[in-house]
Formats: structure tokens, C-alpha cells, sequence
């Protein structure tokens, strides 16, 4: 990722430098470590850098939490940063650092895309943590009919697929680089056929970050129609035992196992284990009713929240911990009196939600975007605007 190592300098000028600045919005300074935060607004984006001082150099870098998809916008806005600043730069990644393919074609959806979406196809299908996307371009081949959405975690898969999809000419994929535990809550009850998931990682030591758990199951039948059904396919055998007994949970589903059973199509990963000669599980698990539609309306806003005197002291500074969710206010950036960027982690344990809030004297915001839409998010949320709102100190 770009980043510029540059000669230390005096970092409360920038303040002063950000009213006549063309990119630079705001700065805030950590209140317990020595790093400062710049806001740039550049090519329609928001987002942050980060200022890391250290005796030799100051690291100029891009910040994890908000940083735009497109590496060429992060790069301008180091260029800018730096030259607006005049900062003596002692060495730099920009000008070499690789520019990967930015996620940027047709068929790559982001998750929030999802909130309001029109599907292009009748047939949905999810395939889940696709790696190569051998069965998901061979899927997407066979049925034109069928929108299939592609979840992968892995970003350099992800970005293979785009370009797949552009070479074979295909309509019909959707790219998601995310985590699918997460994902499937974005989708309309009943609306689809099939849900793939061939080889997930096994995590024998961490089972709590497998993709298979009974929330996963729960949101699999709820998206699926009545008839459709969800495909593990594994070579493992302590995964394949997991799963089916989560799968025998639930009531009401239908479940079939298979044993070594060739697919039309092999992915790179399967080929190895077949020439070891590796047992391999399918297991069928067929939704057998319809679900209602998602009802709950979630809502991000933080209405009357708005900064009060001294919250910065007041605020928790050991994570909340609750029935199944966290909030833990990391990191508070003072960028004037009454003014904070407060660095947030919250949500479900094992795929938390990482955020900054804006919090002035007359609002109170997500910066640069609201959290994913997920009911966790929205439980931790509302603890979050508690907080803001009654913090009381320890
Ligand atoms: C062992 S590989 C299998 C890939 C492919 N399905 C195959 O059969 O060759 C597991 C894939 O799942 C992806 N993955 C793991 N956890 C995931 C998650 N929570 N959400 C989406 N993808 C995930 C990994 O990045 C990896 O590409």
C-alpha cells in the first residue's frame, strides 16, 4: 500500500494549512498515542491518512478503516497531502508500489450495494468463498439464466474472477469481497436456488471463524426458496461432522450426504486432494419451507447525539461486552473543543465492524459511512448512541 516516509516537521501546522487546503478537511490528534488523522476529500471520496511520528521520519499512510478501493486515489491524495504540507520526503513507495487491478468493473458489488439493489435475473445462486472461481465461472457458463453472486474474502481471488468474467464475456456474476458470514443477511427471503459452499477453510484450532455455524445455517434457509438447497462440499472429515451436526439442529430440513461423488467441474484445490486420494463429503441440505420477509428496519442515524462537555474523559475505555456483541471505543482523535473522531470496533465477536464517529457540538455521524446493515451492527449501535449519549466515566 503506498505510503511516504518523510522528514519530521511540525505537525500542528497542518491545522492551520487545512482552510486554504484543495483536499485536506480536518486533523485530529490522538489523546494517547502521538498519531494524528488527516481528513481529505479527493475524486468524490472521503477518507482518512494516517501521520505516525517517529524520531527519524514521519510515516504518511493511508488509514485501514476508511480507505477508498481505488489505490490511484490514495496515491494522489499522498501527492497532494504532501506537497500542500511541503514535506521533505525521504522515501517513497508511490511511484513503484504495485497498482493492483482496482475492484472497479460492473459485476463487483460492495456490500452496502445490497441495501438497494435490483437483480438482473429471475434464478439467484451464492457461492461462497469461490478461491479460483472454476465452479463459478463454469456455474455462471452453464446457467445464463441464473445470477450468480460470488462471495470471496481473499481480494486477489476476488479480482482473478473480474477479469475472468470480462474475458469470457459473462452477465451473470456478481463479485463480493467479503466475508459471507456477514453477507447473507443483505438478501430478500426466498429468493434463492442454490448456496454453494465447496471447501471451507476447516479452522480446526478457531471453529468460531468458520463459514458453517447455526447463524449461517438460520440465514441460508431464510434466503433460500422452498426447494432450494445449500451444498457443503469438504474434504474434511472433522468439518464434515461439524456440519452435520449443525445441519441435524435445525428442524425441518432435509439432509443427504454423499461420498466421493465427481462434480462436472474440479477446482484447483479439489484436484490435489483427489490425487491423494482424499475422501470428499457433499452434504445437501434442502430448505423445505417459505421464510417470512425481513421486517426490522435499521437506521444508523444518531439523532439527538451530539458532543457533551468532557465525553472524551467520560467514555468506557474497556470494551462493552453483551449477549453476543461488543462495543469498544479504541481510539478518541481531538480535532478542536467539541469536536472528536472517536475509532470504534463493535458487533459480533468474530467479524466485528471497525468505524469512526464524528462528533460535534450540533451532530453526530458514521464517518465516512454508515456500518453494514446487519441486526448485531444495529444492537451494538444503539449501545454505541447510549454511550454517546449518557457516558458516565468509570
Ligand atoms: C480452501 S479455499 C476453497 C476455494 C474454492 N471453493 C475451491 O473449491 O477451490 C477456501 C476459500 O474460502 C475463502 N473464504 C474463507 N473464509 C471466507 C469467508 N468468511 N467469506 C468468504 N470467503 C471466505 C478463502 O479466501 C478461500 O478462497
Amino acid at each position: 500500500m503506498p505510503h511516504l516516509k518523510v522528514k519530521p516537521f511540525d505537525s500542528t501546522t497542518i491545522e492551520a494549512q487545512i482552510e486554504s487546503s484543495s483536499i485536506m478537511t480536518c486533523c485530529g490528534k490522538s489523546m494517547t498515542r502521538d498519531d494524528l488523522l488527516i481528513g481529505v476529500a479527493h475524486e468524490g471520496e472521503e477518507f482518512l491518512l494516517q501521520l505516525k511520528p517517529d524520531t527519524d521520519a514521519y510515516l504518511l499512510k493511508y488509514d485501514k478503516v476508511t480507505r477508498p478501493l481505488k489505490v490511484n486515489i490514495l496515491k494522489e491524495a499522498l501527492e497532494k497531502v504532501s506537497k500542500e504540507l511541503k514535506l521533505e520526503i525521504l522515501s517513497s513507495n508511490i511511484a513503484t508500489s504495485t497498482t493492483k487491478a482496482a475492484l472497479s468493473s460492473q459485476y463487483f458489488k460492495k456490500i452496502e450495494d445490497f441495501e438497494n439493489i435490483t437483480y438482473p435475473k429471475e434464478k439467484i445462486s451464492v457461492e461462497v468463498g469461490f478461491g479460483s472461481g472454476r465452479h463459478l465461472l463454469y456455474q455462471a457458463n452453464k446457467h445464463p439464466d441464473t445470477l450468480f453472486i460470488g462471495i470471496e474474502i481473499h481480494t486477489p481471488s476476488a479480482q482473478q474472477v473480474l477479469k475472468q468474467i470480462e474475458l469470457q464475456g459473462l452477465d451473470n456474476i456478481w463479485v463480493v469481497n467479503y466475508d459471507a458470514r456477514l453477507f447473507l443477511e443483505m438478501l430478500p427471503s426466498n429468493v434463492c436456488d442454490q448456496i454453494f459452499v465447496h471447501f471451507p477453510v476447516p479452522w480446526d484450532k478457531k471453529p468460531q471463524r468458520r463459514v458453517i455455524s447455526p447463524s449461517f445455517l438460520e440465514e441460508s434457509m431464510r434466503v433460500l426458496q422452498k426447494g432450494g438447497r445449500l451444498e457443503l462440499r469438504t474434504d474434511s472429515d472433522n468439518y464434515f461432522w461439524y456440519a452435520l451436526q449443525t445441519f441435524f439442529a435445525i428442524p425441518k430440513v432435509e439432509v443427504e450426504v454423499r461420498k466421493n461423488e465427481a462434480l462436472e467441474v474440479t477446482s484447483k484445490y479439489e484436484a490435489r486432494w483427489l490425487r491423494q486420494e482424499k475422501d470428499i463429503y457433499d452434504v445437501y441440505v434442502k430448505c423445505t419451507e417459505e421464510s417470512e420477509q425481513k421486517t426490522e428496519s435499521i437506521d444508523f442515524n444518531f439523532n439527538d447525539v451530539k458532543y457533551t462537555d468532557a465525553i472524551e474523559e467520560r467514555l468506557p475505555k474497556k470494551a462493552l461486552v453483551f449477549d453476543g456483541y461488543f462495543v469498544h471505543f479504541e481510539r478518541i482523535y481531538k480535532i478542536s473543543e467539541q469536536h472528536l473522531l472517536i475509532k470504534c470496533a463493535f458487533g459480533s465477536f468474530d467479524r466485528p465492524e471497525h468505524k469512526y464517529i464524528l462528533l460535534e457540538e450540533g451532530s453526530c455521524r458514521y464517518f465516512v459511512s454508515p456500518p453494514v446493515k446487519t441486526m448485531v451492527n444495529y444492537r451494538a449501535h444503539e449501545k454505541i448512541a447510549a454511550q454517546l449519549m449518557h457516558a458516565e466515566g468509570e
